[in-house]
């Protein structure tokens, strides 16, 4: 998405535009905002100018003598036309091929991806009126993103809310993925979990769950059914997946296996532990009645579960090693009965837990290894999904 015009209108949700536009230019992306004169009410074109380094655009005629052919220029060459928030207004002008802005005459001159991230009143969005345009937009290409449900502005609860503008990015960029795990059913496991001492202790790790959550929105963007099953993180969950929360190594199992049957593909990014206390007390133990010895006891092994009854399920896992790194990811990958096993060694600066990036290694069961050079998780989990998309077919 190398330009991206960004249309924004007049609704309260016009503010978290600017944050939008922020991510499409860390991204990498040129933006070119385009308002409508009602979207100049709630918020300053000099917002959007300031961070854009560039002109905003809100008028169909200007001082300027090339004006009249403006709307062509700004959009002949653009790779996605993203109209965050639309308002019902501007998605009835849209239905009916109104052009009496520049925004709504951009529309109809563009001939790249369209997504429009409607944000209203939840009345508004379900009168049958404003369904009927969306539903002739959609007819017509437009990729229209559903908006979230939660408190609107006005007070009331329901659906309407503009969706958070990392998952707007995150929508605009599936609209150039292929959608070849559409259909496919999968349950992605994230994060550490947490084996309770007491009441106010526990042992866990330092995983974030980064590459986890990174795998789900991927899939999710590639057209997969996705369960998250994650233990404690930070995270938003990625849209359109479904969660669930978990917090020991025994709940995640129940989890795992619960929805085993349905799933065509399982993916184990969490870093489950190993171990639990094997007396976990009810109370918080004093320091005068603690002893210095930990008794563990082991905790089940999720995946070496799930390879007993695979079938023609593709199961994936990854090994983190801090010393002969393949030969032990293999080995894991042959005894867990899996069909890739990711690779990491945690002690490489840049890789493992709680980094945005990653190096891996992809190993297949015949042994052979692919060597991934660093890269970002959220790039990663496309690239691994590249792999296991060959699996599928
Ligand atoms: N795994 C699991 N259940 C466990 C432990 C691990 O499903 N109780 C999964 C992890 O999610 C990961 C894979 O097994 O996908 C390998 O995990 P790892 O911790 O690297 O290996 P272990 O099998 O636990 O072996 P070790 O700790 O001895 O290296």
């Amino acid at each position: 998405m190398k330009k991206v015009i960004l249309g924004v209108t007049g609704g309260i949700a016009a503010y978290k535009a600017a944050e939008l536009a922020r991510i499409f230019i860390r991204s990498g992306s040129n933006v070119q905002v385009v308002m409508t004169e009602a979207a100049t009410e709630f918020i300053a074109p000099l917002t959007f100018q300031t961070l854009t380094t560039r002109p905003v655009y809100i008028k169909m005629y200007a001082e300027r003598s090339d004006a009249e052919i403006r709307h062509i220029d700004l959009v002949a060459d653009a790779d996605l036309l993203v109209i965050a928030p639309a308002t019902a207004n501007t998605i009835a002008k849209m239905a009916c091929g109104l052009a009496d802005n520049l925004l709504t005459t951009l529309y109809l001159a563009a001939t790249c991806p369209v997504v429009v991230v409607p944000s209203m009143n939840v009345n508004m969005f379900e009168n049958r009126a404003v369904q009927d345009n969306l539903e002739k937009l959609e007819e017509r290409g437009c990729h229209i993103m559903d908006p979230d449900s939660g408190e609107l502005a006005c007070g009331v609860y329901g659906r309407g809310r503009m969706p958070e503008p990392s998952d707007i990015y995150a929508y605009c960029r599936s609209v150039f993925l292929p959608d070849d795990f559409k259909g496919i059913k999968s349950i992605v496991t994230a994060g550490p979990t947490r084996e309770p001492l007491d009441p106010v202790r526990f042992l866990s790790n330092p995983s974030t769950g980064l590459m986890g959550y990174a795998l789900a929105r991927a899939l999710s963007e590639r057209g997969a059914d996705v369960i998250l099953i994650s233990g404690p993180t930070h995270l938003n969950p990625p849209a359109g997946v479904k969660i669930i929360n978990v917090t020991t190594a025994e709940e995640m199992y129940e989890s795992v296996v619960s929805n085993y049957s349905r799933a065509n593909l399982v993916i184990k990014a969490a870093a489950v532990s190993d171990f639990r206390p094997l007396e976990p007390v009810d109370h918080k133990v004093k320091k005068n009645e603690a002893g210095l010895l930990l008794k563990l006891t082991h905790n089940r092994d999720i995946l070496d579960e799930l390879g007993r009854s695979k079938n023609n399920k593709i199961l994936v896992g990854f090994a983190a090693e801090t010393g002969d790194t393949l030969k032990n990811a293999h080995k894991k990958l042959l005894n867990k009965n899996l069909d890739l096993m990711v690779a990491n060694d945690i002690s490489d600066p840049g890789a493992g837990f709680a980094v945005k990036t990653n190096r891996v290694s992809i190993i297949s069961r015949d042994g052979e290894v692919e060597q991934l050079p660093l890269m970002d998780k959220e790039e990663l989990a496309h690239e691994i999904l590249n792999r296991i998309v060959k699996l599928l077919q």
